[in-house]
């Protein structure tokens, strides 16, 4: 907790650290209020650094110092000096040294998470960013990079497991009844991606065969009880491992690779290096127990932590503005591998979805930051959507400019030159550059830049000529810090559909041969002209297919040129899009009618769509799934952008709802019926895209007149076999006020009160309800059982659930949802601050909200920011917030 305002730390100021740490030697024993960390370092000046004179200062928090030695000599009081943050040397010894530190820390009081904790009676470390620090006292950079064993000591009943990272290499008896084992990591490797587990685990094992024909052990530790729950994240691994062999050639480097599961963690999952951790949301499933998109999610973050062995943890991160250079990256890979395994369209469309409701507001607001932020008050805040998922469409970006095959060489090269190193991503973009030969010099921008750039484009046919000239051109609103915005190297794939629906091959003016039906244009000035010949008829531009870069687009067109997209283009993308924003226009203008009492004009070919796309003969179900689906109302309120009113979107949208299920019943009842999966449950896309379009279905007819919908949610969720089906239809049901609402909830609790990864469905989907008690209902589930503010996993489940995805309560009229979520954060701060500020987010965008919420917002945010001892966390959230 600060006392004075915290200074940013800035990436101008980098410099290489003072001193290298070669060979780490922990020897850790455990104890719930006073674990003693003996550590052993050997040290010497880093050549590199041009500070000869700099003291010995290492990083070292909520640490209880007991001794410190150098080359075995104890050090008297007056030779170091320690504070709330380090432990500083004055003087140390010419050469190479030892330096040895006795700490101690107390896991049981560790509610923050970070570093040596306790959770359900384990023993767990979470290092990333600056974790490593509440465990001993050590250069916490990642440039600092050193060979590490660690020897652990516990009680053989409590703690029979001990487990780091690397490869075991002793185990044995202590003289007082404890048991110990040794593990030694040959790979030099930064702090943050030290762990350690222990506690009384269960495990599952298996093997995978490498490439070059290792053979490598694979376990899965759980609590016990939970062993029946890892095959399908177990056959995940194993996908993921052959997957980055055949598509990157990365093979694993250890005999083995472990992962833990615990119940409290702050994020989804880490990838220390061969012992990953894992919130076990991301672990655990049974068909009873986990929703298909459980178990799309954990084979996705199996994957990403799997593949940081390479984009991560063999190539780390220079320092922490680098970021990008292992998440970004890895987000694609891993983005990659579910289009792989999945369905491709289906994977695109949902990354866009997320990519514009959590990275696009974040862009658009007051906490906007390029995707290499250039300075930061708290680098736990920068684990963003920006850095993350915009980071990985800059990924994209290039491959899409380089293909398939360059990009490979590029990243080959990208290993080669960097492999052991602790890189940048001027290391990464340089290898790129020589290794696809691109010419990335422009597109360097998009890494310091913030902001989402808005794309116009409009085209003109020209008969007589038969040539068609698409005109293009780019701006980018300023974000805080950067007023003035150079022009973006802006990738943008286009086709030509004919008035049969079919494309046109694209010949540019100066060509010979007609080329492909979907070319890329390099947009890299502000204007951009492309014209095409041969074009026999007037077509209807397709712009931006595959969404080949994370712009704003305004395509210019009429609607009956979405209409003719949504039925026709061959780019799946593109279709989902046209679709999205025929429907987004209209609600648009539904919205405005409900404000002014007006009637909107009809447009009713969203719901034909519907019907149409449901009666058709041969569908794909997933992706019929994602083009049926109305855009949310958060989306609309970020569309809208300004003055805001809830009500009247909430309003329009569930108007819009009523008429699709009017005018498309028939055909709902009867895809309900025809999309039931019988059989054993398998989570596969075929499967899982059949119950997402049954499910989005029953919502329909939920929304239809009659009360048939209720009553088929509520059979659906009597009979359900499998939790995607139990909890779709709980789901409908959450919205209504009926009495079969009421028995599903308490049955549903029943069934599942032991479950904890059951009861956080429980408790987000009260959380979530539009009914109007919502918010008293939420205040009582507080004091619930199966809710504690000591879990993140209960607090995103109840907590943020309502801030975040319940538009409509949330912006309660006189304040009410603001007040209760910002007495959460506070009570949060003094627990967990990381998870604190992240739920202090559901307040970025309040400057778009009709004048009085934004009052009421401005008002909480202010009580937030003055208040006193508030972490790093909150404090630079709310201060930026409110800038
Ligand atoms: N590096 C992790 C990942 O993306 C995420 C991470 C960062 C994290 N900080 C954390 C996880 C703190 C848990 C707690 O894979
Ligand atoms: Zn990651």
């Amino acid at each position: 907790m600060r006392n004075e305002d915290p200074r940013p730390i800035r990436l101008k100021d980098y410099q290489v650290p003072a001193f290298d740490t070669h060979e780490v030697m922990l020897d850790i024993e455990l104890d719930p209020k006073a674990t003693r960390v003996h550590a052993t370092l050997k040290m010497a000046r880093n050549p590199a650094s041009t500070d000869k004179k700099a003291p010995l200062k290492l990083d070292g928090e909520k640490l209880k110092l007991l001794e410190v030695k150098i080359d075995g000599e104890v050090l008297g009081a007056n030779r170091y000096s320690v504070d709330e943050e380090s432990l500083t040397i004055h003087e140390t010894p010419e050469g190479d040294f030892t330096l040895e530190t006795v700490t101690a820390c107390a896991p049981e009081d560790n509610t923050a998470l970070e570093g040596l904790y306790l959770t359900d009676g384990i023993y767990c470390t979470q290092c990333e960013a600056e974790g490593f620090r509440r465990i001993t006292y050590y250069l916490d950079r990642p440039d600092n990079m050193a060979v590490f064993r660690t020897r652990i000591t516990g009680d053989r009943k409590s703690e029979p497991v001990l487990l780091s990272n690397g490869n075991p290499v002793k185990k044995g008896k202590t003289k007082d009844g404890r048991h110990f084992v040794e593990w030694h990591d040959p790979f030099p490797k930064p702090s943050y991606l030290f762990a350690l587990v222990a506690g009384d685990l269960g495990h599952v094992e298996d093997k995978f065969t490498t490439m070059s024909g290792r053979e490598v052990t694979l376990r899965i530790f759980v609590e016990k009880g939970n062993e029946d729950r890892c095959a399908y994240a177990m056959e995940a691994l194993k996908r993921a491992m052959k997957w980055d062999e055949e598509r990157f050639g990365r093979e694993y480097d250890l005999d083995i690779f472990m992962i833990v599961a615990v119940s409290a963690f702050n994020m989804g999952a880490m990838e220390n290096k061969g012992l990953n951790v894992f919130n076990d949301k991301y672990i655990l499933a049974r068909p009873d127990t986990a929703t298909d998109a459980d178990y799309a999610a954990i084979e996705a973050i199996i994957a990403h932590e799997y593949f940081h062995n390479w984009t991560g943890n063999r190539i780390t991160c220079r320092d922490w503005f680098q970021l990008c250079l292992k998440e970004g990256l890895t987000v694609f890979r891993d983005q990659e591998f579910t289009s792989d395994m999945r369905s491709r369209p289906v994977k695109r469309i949902s990354d866009v979805r997320l990519l514009r409701a959590h990275q696009f507001p974040e862009d658009g607001g007051p906490l906007a930051h390029p995707v290499r932020p250039d300075s930061y008050i708290e680098i736990n805040n920068f684990y963003t959507a920006t850095v993350y998922e915009k980071g990985a469409e800059l990924c994209r970006m290039i491959h899409t400019m380089a293909g398939p095959k360059r990009f490979r060489k590029g990243m080959d090269l990208y290993f080669e030159r960097h492999d052991g190193e602790a890189a940048t991503v001027e290391d990464f973009l340089n290898a790129l550059a020589d290794g696809a030969k691109l010419d990335l010099t422009q597109f360097k921008r998009w890494y310091w830049q913030s902001g989402t750039p808005e794309v116009l484009a409009s085209g003109r046919y020209d008969a007589a000529r038969k040539t068609y000239t698409l005109k293009m051109s780019q701006v980018c609103q300023p974000t805080p810090g950067q007023r003035v915005k150079e022009p973006f190297h802006i990738p943008v794939a286009v086709g030509l559909v004919g008035p049969d629906g079919k494309d046109i091959p694209l010949t540019l003016d100066g060509e010979e041969k007609p080329g492909a039906k979907t070319r890329v244009l390099h947009l890299t000035g502000r204007e951009g002209t492309w014209r095409f010949k041969n074009v026999p008829e007037k077509p209807v531009p397709s712009i931006l297919r595959g969404f080949t870069a994370p712009v704003k687009l305004d395509a210019n067109l009429k609607e009956r040129d979405l209409v003719f997209l949504m039925k026709h283009d061959s780019d799946s993308f593109n279709r989902w899009e046209a679709a999205q924003r025929y429907a987004t226009n209209l609600l648009t203008r539904m919205v405005e009618a409900a404000k002014d009492g007006s009637t909107p004009r009809k447009g009713t070919a969203f719901a034909e769509m519907v019907h149409d796309l449901l009666s058709a003969k041969k569908i794909d179900p997933d992706f019929v799934a994602q083009i049926i689906l109305l855009p949310s109302e958060q989306t609309l309120a970020q569309i809208i952008g300004q003055d805001v009113d809830v009500d009247a979107i909430h309003t329009a949208r569930e108007a819009l709802r009523l008429a699709i299920a009017t005018h498309a019943k028939d055909a709902l009842l009867s895809a309900y019926a025809r999309m039931e999966v019988t059989g054993p449950y398998n989570p596969d896309a075929a499967d899982a895209g059949k119950r997402a379009l049954r499910n989005a279905c029953l919502g329909y007819l939920a929304a239809a007149p009659g009360d048939e919908g209720v009553r088929l949610a509520a059979e659906q969720f009597r009979h359900a076999t499998n939790m995607t089906d139990s909890i779709a239809a709980l789901s409908v049901l959450s919205h209504i006020d009926c009495p079969e609402r009421e028995e599903a909830l308490a049955t549903f609790h029943e069934r599942w009160k032991d479950n904890h990864l059951v009861m956080d469905k429980w408790l987000a989907i009260q959380a979530m309800s539009s009914l109007p008690g919502t918010l008293d209902e939420v205040k009582r589930l507080t004091q619930h059982p199966a809710f504690t503010m000591k879990n993140p996993n209960k607090v995103r489940s109840l907590i943020t659930s309502f801030a975040s995805a319940n538009q409509l309560r949330f912006h309660d009229a006189k304040g009410a949802g603001y007040r209760f979520v910002a007495d959460k954060v506070l009570e949060l701060d003094k627990l967990n601050p990381q998870v604190a500020a992240r739920l202090l987010g559901a307040f970025k965008s309040w400057r778009q909200f009709e004048p009085k919420r934004r009052k009421l917002m401005q008002k909480e945010l202010k009580r937030i920011a003055g208040t006193d001892g508030l972490s790093r966390d909150v404090y630079e959230i709310a201060s930026k917030t409110l800038a």
